[in-house]
């Protein structure tokens, strides 16, 4: 695919996601923090996967939405992220947490999208490669 095809396919697919993680988002069950969290990732086969955060009374069982995302994927059969998008409201763009760059970076690569938006625009796009540099994956396990 040439160069601009490939943006032109890339900022269309980034769109989609955006929506879907806002709608995942107006899902949270976010009674301690009050901090909803939406995200949605594509999978390989061009479909779209959501999460939204699900707290709980005990704080350390809370899960971000992330990894609700990442749940919905598996679960539909998909392995690989090809972009991810997080969408919260806060003074500073929302990035994962470093949990869950760890949890991203299982299904993707290096050079993945991850973009953050709120509910008026995108906040910061960057790659997986750039938030979780040298991450530890199924390479480090080889002995
Ligand atoms: N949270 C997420 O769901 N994803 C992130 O990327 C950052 C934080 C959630 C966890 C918790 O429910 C709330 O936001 C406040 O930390």
């Amino acid at each position: 695919m040439a160069p601009q095809t490939q943006e032109a396919s890339l900022e269309a697919h980034m769109q989609a996601l955006i929506d879907a993680a806002r709608a995942a988002r107006e899902r949270a069950y976010a009674p301690y923090s009050q901090f909803a969290v939406g995200a949605a990732l594509l999978d390989e086969y061009g479909r779209i996967h959501c999460g939204c955060n699900v707290e709980n009374a005990a704080y350390p069982q809370s899960q971000c939405a992330e990894a609700s995302a990442i749940g919905q994927l598996i679960l539909a059969g998909g392995r690989r992220i090809m972009a991810a998008v997080v969408v919260g409201v806060a003074p500073e763009p929302v990035t994962p947490c470093g949990g869950c760059r760890q949890r991203l970076c299982e299904f993707a690569g290096a050079d993945t999208a991850l973009w953050t938006a709120d509910l008026n625009q995108v906040r910061g796009r960057f790659t997986l490669g750039e938030l979780l540099p040298a991450h530890f994956g199924p390479r480090n396990l080889r002995r």
